[in-house]
């Protein structure tokens, strides 16, 4: 594309008003319509939002919960995973997917991620298998869609399940099957900042495994399929009415946002590039929903500051990799060089703007940020 002249340009890392500018009056009449019906905990908006996103997606239910995290942790407990179990996570993630296997009681075990998707690595996850482990989390990390071959094979060989992490990758998809209409335990993350963002924490889990989802509406709900007729002890991680309201309205704009991502993503990775900086590599149409636009830069720090000093926000996904993080220590990681694609990633990756009301203004001035950096440096 054509470069912007060197106008200097703010460009914040996340801009929630543009976003909320473009739907205000929808927003509104959804929460609206919530507060004058009264019912705030479960009933027909949750329900609506429910079947909104399992048809979205591509699966028979969707069970609306409190946080990605949540929607993690009882897609574990429906799995019967717990102590003694092990369970196979990527060392460069958020925090979250190894915390909810910590969290259900089993041991995580971190693997190396692949150096072009920066997505789990199945070599790596081969190398980690013992007899005690019992699924594997793929992670479609920064929104694109995870090629699961790899790590479908492995599971099938050793009769393991595998629960899919799609906190980042609403709206992506693959050969056809969008992520969360796999069938299996596919757990999302309606957190703001996420390409689908509710006005505060939310979550869901899709499947099509009926048993599970039983598990997990009752487990959401203290446990009780009926008030008061406790028969687990589960936990409180409902889905609000006034936010499953927002996502659906919200989810009606999803493709529309995602598209405009994914023209923003695609025109940076064809201007970016070149000694210095690796753009990610380019997606099929429809594979990556660009919640995150991450390059891999030699000198990372520089041009972050560079690009600060440009008014240009960036942020980095993630700093420290999972098995580094002093929460796991204990787990005895033998520091720098146990898992080396992900800590040299964690070095060098920097997370670029991106959401749909980027300008046309504002990609240039970061196109042009950047290759001013590059000619300096
Ligand atoms: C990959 C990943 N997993 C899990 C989570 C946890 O989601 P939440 O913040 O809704 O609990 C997030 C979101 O922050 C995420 O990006």
């Amino acid at each position: 594309m054509s470069v912007a002249a060197p106008t200097l340009v703010h460009v914040p890392f996340l801009d929630l008003h543009a976003q909320y500018d473009s739907i205000r009056e929808e927003v509104q009449e959804a929460v609206n319509a919530v507060l004058e019906s009264g019912h705030f905990v479960g009933g027909e908006w949750v329900e609506k939002f429910e079947n909104d996103l399992a048809e979205y997606v591509g699966a028979r239910y969707a069970v609306g919960v409190g946080s990605g995290t949540a929607a993690l942790e009882l897609a574990f407990k429906a799995a019967g995973i717990g102590p003694g179990d092990e369970v196979i996570v990527p060392a460069n993630s958020f925090f979250a997917t190894a915390e909810a296997v910590t969290n259900v009681g089993a041991r995580v075990v971190f693997a190396d991620v692949n150096p072009l998707t920066f997505h789990l690595d199945a070599a790596s996850v081969a190398s980690r298998l013992t007899p005690k482990t019992r699924a594997i989390v793929p992670v479609h990390l920064y929104g694109r869609a995870v090629n699961l071959a790899g790590i479908e094979r492995l599971a099938e060989a050793n009769h393991l399940m595998i629960i899919e992490d799609a906190c980042q990758g609403i709206g992506a998809g693959r050969d056809g099957v969008m992520v969360g209409g796999s069938g299996r335990l596919t757990c999302f993350s309606f957190y703001p900042g996420k390409n689908l963002g509710a006005y505060g924490d939310g979550g869901a889990v899709t499947s099509n495994d009926p048993r599970a989802v039983e598990t997990i509406r009752m487990l959401r709900d203290h446990g009780s399929p009926a008030k008061y007729h406790h028969v687990a002890v589960g936990t409180n991680s409902r889905l609000d009415a006034i936010q499953a309201a927002i996502l659906s309205v919200k989810l009606r704009h999803l493709d529309e946002w995602n598209a405009r991502r994914f023209e923003h993503g695609t025109a940076l990775i064809h201007a970016l590039g070149g000694p210095g900086i690796r753009p990610p590599a380019l997606p099929q149409e429809g594979e990556h929903n660009f919640h995150l636009f991450v390059v891999r830069a030699r000198r990372r720090d520089a041009l972050k500051d560079f690009l600060h000093e440009r008014g240009i926000d960036t942020g980095i996904h993630y700093p420290v990799p999972l098995h580094l993080t002093p929460a796991y220590q204990a787990l005895g990681y033998a520091g720098q060089g146990s898992l080396p694609i992900a800590e040299a990633l964690a070095g060098e990756i920097l997370s670029l703007p991106m959401y749909a009301e980027l300008t046309e203004e504002q990609i240039g001035g970061i196109i042009h940020a950047i290759r001013e950096y590059l000619n300096q440096a």
